[in-house]
């Protein structure tokens, strides 16, 4: 099975689907590593202390010496697949060269829209009539990789930014799943910016 690491910063909700889906038989992989930024990041009680690495950008001189530092730590555990799962730090350029082409990332909005933070917000705000979460290959320009497949939901009447967020999870979750097995199957890849699936070029994202 395909060897997947995944960086949290938190909860874990994400990282609890991927396993869950793991011991389904839904999913042909194992989590052989999660990493962090926050040693206190509930997600990383979900494995043993060997496949953990959290450290604190704040002992590390700068973001350089910091993805450096994550970058071994992940090399070491020989992933086939780095997963973004509420991973909340930026990650550098040298860093996502490094990975190039075996890193996706989640995000809670239709990209596009809503890149960075507060997607749940700046939604309502605009008065949108749907949102929804993307899966996306990383680039060093944030949230800007192309997108391999998202989900929609609605907006309705009275949501509040924490309504939103939690409609959005619950598709997030089945979205990761779905894109994760297309991924360690082969039948979608990245190639040039633009999404291949079993050899055809695809000029949209796949849809939940
Ligand atoms: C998820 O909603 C994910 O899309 C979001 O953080 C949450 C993590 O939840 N990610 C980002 O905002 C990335 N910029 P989880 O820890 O329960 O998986």
């Amino acid at each position: 099975p395909a060897r997947l690491a995944v960086l949290a910063s938190g909860r874990g909700s994400n990282l609890q689907a991927i396993t869950a889906a793991i011991a389904a038989g839904q999913l042909d992989a194992q989590v052989v590593a999660v990493l962090s930024d926050k040693p206190d990041a509930p997600a990383l009680q979900q494995v043993t202390a060997e496949q953990r690495w959290a450290r604190s950008p704040k002992d590390f001189a700068d973001r350089a010496a910091f993805d450096a530092a994550l970058g071994d730590a992940l090399a070491g555990f020989a992933p086939d697949w780095v997963v973004c799962a509420g991973y909340m730090r930026i990650l550098g350029q040298a860093f996502v060269e490094r990975f190039d082409g075996r890193l996706v990332n989640i995000h809670p909005s239709l990209l596009p829209l809503y890149k960075g933070l507060h997607t749940h917000a700046r939604a309502l705000e605009a008065g949108d009539a749907a949102h929804g979460a993307s899966v996306h290959f990383v680039v060093p320009e944030l949230d800007a990789g192309t997108v391999l497949a998202q989900a929609r939901v609605p907006v309705l009447a009275g949501d509040t930014p924490e309504t939103l967020a939690q409609r959005v999870l619950a598709v997030e979750h089945p979205l990761l799943i779905a894109s994760l097995q297309w991924l360690v199957s082969g039948r979608v890849a990245e190639r040039h910016g633009q999404l291949v699936v079993d050899g055809h070029p695809l000029f949209s994202p796949l849809r939940l």
